[in-house]
């Protein structure tokens, strides 16, 4: 079944890679005003457990896409046409796999630099049998920029993006007005763009960048969160947060024009 919004309905300078090689602009973007990159991860390490190890020989060639600087052709990737919803950053992708299985109508494109999480939504697609997800493991930024067609997307998860805490490091934010431009660019008109946090100072920034975006309205209304979509699973970020007290905000806003 899909969410309401689905059935209703990046632009960078070169950031480098997980590799630290900056890669040219792809042609879609290369009007976007300069502005610095943003390097919203660390890629720690992590040991990869032997069923994921195990997914990721076995599925990797099958499930996840290489980072490429032409569009994806979509129809070509699912073999079939159906709306299409990426996901940034989704961790050991719990939630993106119960999502996808809820929503076989849709198809996913699940982005992660953090490699045991890449072997864990593998293990998930396997054990689920999932059909309608891929992953590119990548810099999403990068990835958005070079492989995602524009006007393409009927909705954007970005669930629990690293908060960032320190001043300093909050340009390492990806909810950052040019990034959030990029994403709608990539929206089909009507399409949605879900934000999650649990870190209530970038709650506010989320809500001050998304209602500064003239393309963008807020199904809550001006100003307001909106309550968590009866369809958005609790993730693992989010679970971690609850257990230490935290509140927990989410963002929906959809493109208008
Ligand atoms: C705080 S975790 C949340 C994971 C998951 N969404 C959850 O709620 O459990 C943020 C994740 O985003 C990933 N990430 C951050 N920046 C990224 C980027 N530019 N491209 C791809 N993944 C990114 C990190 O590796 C990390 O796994």
């Amino acid at each position: 079944m899909w969410p309401r919004m689905l059935r209703r309905a990046a632009g960078h300078n070169p950031a480098p890679g997980p590799t630290g090689k900056p890669l040219r602009p792809a042609m879609s973007d290369s009007a976007t005003p300069p502005h610095p990159p943003i390097r919203s991860f660390v890629v720690r390490a992590g040991r990869m457990g032997p069923g994921q190890a195990r997914a990721l020989a076995e599925l990797g060639p099958r499930y996840v896409l290489p980072h490429a600087l032409a569009p994806l052709d979509m129809d070509r990737v699912f073999g079939r046409r159906a709306p299409r919803v990426l996901e940034i950053g989704f961790g050991m992708g719990d939630a993106t796999a119960a999502v996808a299985a809820a929503q076989p109508d849709t198809d996913f494109i699940g982005i992660e630099v953090h490699p045991p999480g890449v072997g864990s939504l593998l293990k998930h697609i396997g054990e689920r049998g999932l059909a309608n997800l891929r992953i590119v493991q990548h810099d999403a930024v990068e990835v958005l920029r070079d492989m995602i067609p524009p006007a393409s997307l009927a909705g954007v998860h970005v669930w629990f993006p690293d908060p960032w805490h320190k001043k300093r490091h909050h340009k390492r934010r990806l909810i950052q007005p040019p990034f959030v431009a990029a994403l709608v660019r990539h929206l089909v008109p009507g399409g949605y763009l879900h934000l999650a946090t649990d870190w209530q100072p970038y709650a506010e920034q989320m809500l001050e960048v998304l209602s500064a975006e003239p393309a963008l309205a807020n199904t809550a209304g001006p100003g307001h969160y909106a309550p968590r979509p009866d369809w958005r699973p609790l993730t693992r970020f989010e679970n971690r947060g609850l257990k230490l007290g935290h509140g927990v905000w989410d963002l929906l806003f959809t493109r208008s024009s």
